[in-house]
């Protein structure tokens, strides 16, 4: 790479820069969202447990990787391993990153699309005195209409696609920098309510309806015996989802970072807020799923049932949903720019078409499939392939095998391919920063992560079923 490769390459200007950025792709739709409901569908706290584990073994060895493979190549998600890997067969570790940004893009502009549609709901105060029940069925009714959640997926899209062309994405960090803890009060504020709902006691018979304290025993008291194979393999793709990771984002926003930067703590920050909201969002919300006795696995409509539910009991209610459905559309939004880009920058600095045409062709042909994903819920829901209807297989298959199948070749590269020497040295920056536990990290990366998925992905699809019995009948 040549000198002036890297001069011209866009830069993020500060350390707040990179850490704003990152995060700002990390959090979205997956912690308050898609989080809750993974939760309550898989059995809580036994998921949240294997989900935490995962995050530490997998997910932040895996975060580092993908900013040591940026960083040093400094180019897209393709290019950078074409670069530090040439004519070899890793840049297909890319290509498939470019297929999981389609496939996760198409229903993520639903949902970041349904936030809209609830600012407009909230502003003309059209959740007031509506019971969960009535919420639910607000929810249903909008999610399934043919029209309407798409109206909303074309303007989300749309803002997406002019904020990658324009390239305005800087001012965009500026301005969630500032809101985004404004965001993280009000789930704050969201958890004390949810908590200190006590008991819900039937007026007319006395009976006990729920408490919101069963919702915390949900969350952290673990029941092991919920664990399967696809609650493990559930809780895995979470991690790599809500981390942004397996697919080249964090490569493509590594690429744009600093010699400067201590990759290895701003992986550590960026981790540990993405934990801590989607942690909070569970506190939230589930207390008041108990409070209310309504099925704590009731599926994509969770957070848009129940949040609505809570800010009817607080002061102020309208303004707080108001500002918390604003703030989670533009959490998605600083999410989904991420997701875009690392296709654009794809399709501009390897195939060179035009950045602002790349734009427009991938947002198009990203939100032709979200329609297929909104109409799935609706009038296409026949339509289905091992029960999973459109929504569902984008979801799952993206989460649920891209994403670990590519943080596994991340970590094979780094980990067996790429000089051991180089990655001390990104990490540390040539060895101007003290690393403390560099042993540790490369460990994890060479054997504990790819190990892990390796293994999750055999259980999960029974080949380590018969071993299993084998290994009980020897024991
Ligand atoms: N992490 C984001 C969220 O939790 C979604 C996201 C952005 C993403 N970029 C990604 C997920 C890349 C997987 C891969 O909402």
């Amino acid at each position: 790479m040549s000198k002036e490769d890297s001069k011209s390459r866009e830069q993020f200007s500060s350390k707040i820069g990179v850490i704003a950025a990152a995060a700002g792709s990390a959090i979205g739709l997956g912690n308050i969202w898609k989080f809750p409901y993974e939760a309550g569908k898989n059995g809580g706290a036994a998921f949240i447990v294997v989900y935490l584990v995962a995050i530490l073994m997998i997910g932040l060895p895996i975060m580092i990787s993908e900013f040591v493979i940026g960083r040093k190549a400094r180019a897209n998600a393709v290019g950078s391993f074409k670069k530090l890997a040439p004519k070899t067969k890793w840049h297909f570790t890319g290509v498939m990153g470019v297929v999981s940004s389609f496939m996760i893009l198409s229903f993520y502009g639903v949902v970041a699309g349904w936030t809209l549609e609830y600012v407009f709901l909230g502003f003309q105060n059209a959740f007031k005195e509506q019971t969960p029940q009535d919420l639910k069925a607000t929810f249903d009714a909008f999610s399934t209409s043919p029209s309407r959640p798409l109206f909303w997926q074309f303007l989300f899209m749309a803002l997406t696609a002019w904020i990658v062309a324009a390239g305005v994405k800087k001012g965009i960090e500026r301005i969630s920098k500032i809101l985004m803890p404004v965001l993280l009060l009000i789930i704050a504020i969201l958890c004390i309510r949810s908590l200190s709902l006590g008991e819900n006691i039937d007026p007319t018979t006395g009976q006990v309806i729920g408490s919101s304290m069963d919702g915390l025993r949900f969350l952290f008291q673990p029941d092991f015996s919920k664990i399967n194979a696809n609650v493990i393999l559930s809780a895995v793709g979470h991690a790599f989802f809500t981390l942004s990771l397996g697919m080249g984002t964090i490569i493509t926003y590594g690429s744009y970072v600093n010699k400067k930067n201590n990759i290895s703590k701003t992986a550590f920050q960026v981790t540990f807020l993405d934990t801590l909201i989607a942690l909070l969002s569970g506190i939230a919300i589930f207390p008041a799923v108990f409070y209310f006795n309504v099925e704590p696995d009731k599926g994509p409509g969770l957070v848009f049932t129940i949040l609505p539910s809570i800010f009817q009991q607080i002061v102020g209610g309208y303004f707080f949903t108001l500002a918390f459905f604003m703030l989670l559309a533009l959490a998605a939004l600083t999410s989904s720019i991420s997701l875009l880009e690392v296709a654009v920058s794809y399709f501009s600095e390897q195939l060179k078409v035009e950045r602002k045409k790349a734009t427009l062709y991938t947002a198009l042909a990203i939100t032709l499939i979200g329609v297929a994903c909104s109409l799935s819920l609706g009038p296409w829901s026949s339509f289905t392939v091992l029960g999973y209807n459109i929504f569902g297989i984008m979801e799952y298959a993206s989460a649920n095998v891209l994403l670990p199948l590519g943080g596994l070749l991340i970590a094979l590269f780094i980990g067996w391919f790429f000089p051991r020497n180089d990655f001390y040295d990104e990490l540390s920056n040539s060895g101007t920063l003290k690393l403390a536990s560099f042993r540790l990290f490369f460990f994890a990366v060479k054997y504990l992560a790819p190990i892990a998925i390796l293994i999750i992905f055999l259980y999960s699809a029974g080949f380590l079923k018969p071993l299993l019995k084998y290994l009980n009948i020897l024991l």
